[in-house]
């Protein structure tokens, strides 16, 4: 199989941040979705984990949570390559990662007494960025101070959301956000790449309706809607239950078609096409 690096072969991985203010919306699932997609295309992938609960993505890969991870590497006073790649462990299909624990909680009173405190991700990922082509960040549904590090890192901001009303106001705060960061971190530059409906449900006769919504409020901040939105099975959650990429798990089944969609979606938007995908 042939592909195409991100950014024409420069040697440098894109940052890509799932984030949306409200919990639940299949962010996790969403990141690891492009993860396992992304690998299954060729592309060498680093997952970060900034979510301490429990449930989290770490644990719907099947990380080793007693290995160093996010932790670890956002104490790290002078990130060095060897430092930050002791804090990087394989997975099965979802490329690489770094892990979460609950103990990633007691972080944030260390970055908030730091200065630059919005950009300890970016710099502690800067040392390993020329090993990979796509690291993916999942986030915790707060823009707390590790969302704000992970939007600061992000070449590209994934928006996963809903259709309904809550999660249309998270949305909304991640777009602000993400054009606030833009504005006044000197060193950041990230762009909204785009908005997954998740947990879809044509059959509510409100969603059809929330989804158009959902595409006038993005193309509002020049963000488009990636793929059509990916659709509510219960495959989504038995392949988490059994720590398996969906696409692996049910490759036929709606979410898992959906999210190649989106995967392609995205990879389009970035001026990669699904030809250059062929051999
Ligand atoms: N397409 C889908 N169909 C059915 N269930 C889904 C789908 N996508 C996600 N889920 C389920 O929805 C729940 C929430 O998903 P997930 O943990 O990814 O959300 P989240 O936004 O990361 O949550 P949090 O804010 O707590 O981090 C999980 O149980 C997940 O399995
Ligand atoms: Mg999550």
């Amino acid at each position: 199989m042939t592909r195409q690096r991100p950014d024409d072969g420069a040697a440098r991985a894109r940052v890509i941040v799932f984030a949306n203010q409200k919990g639940g919306v299949a962010k996790s699932t969403t990141a690891e979705a492009f993860a396992a997609s992304l690998t299954a295309r060729g592309y060498a992938v680093l997952m970060v984990d900034m979510d301490a609960q429990p449930g989290n993505l770490s644990m719907h890969v099947g990380a080793d949570k007693s290995l160093p991870g996010t932790l670890e590497l956002l104490e790290l006073r002078r990130p060095t390559r060897e430092k930050v790649l002791r804090c990087i462990q394989p997975t099965r299909s979802f490329g690489d990662v770094i892990c979460a624990t609950e103990e990633l909680d007691t972080v944030d009173k260390f970055m908030n007494s730091r200065m630059a405190r919005e950009l300890m991700l970016s710099r502690a990922l800067e040392p390993i960025l020329d090993s990979y082509d796509f690291v993916i960040v999942d986030t915790p549904p707060a823009l707390q101070v590790r969302t704000l590090n992970g939007i600061a890192a992000a070449d590209d901001v994934v928006v996963p959301c809903m259709a309904d009303v809550s999660s249309v106001v998270g949305m909304k705060a991640v777009l602000e956000c993400a054009a606030e960061v833009g504005e006044f971190v000197h060193e950041a530059d990230p762009r909204v790449a785009g908005v997954v409906v998740t947990r879809y449900d044509a059959r509510n006769s409100l969603e059809p309706e929330m989804l158009d919504q959902i595409a006038e409020i993005a193309a509002e901040y020049d963000a488009p809607l990636l793929g059509q939105g990916v659709r509510n099975t219960v495959n989504a959650r038995k392949a988490q239950y059994n720590g398996v990429a969906l696409g692996e798990f049910a490759p036929q089944s709606t979410a898992a078609l959906d999210y190649e969609e989106a995967v392609s979606a995205y990879l389009a938007g970035i001026g990669i096409g699904d030809d250059s995908l062929d051999s």
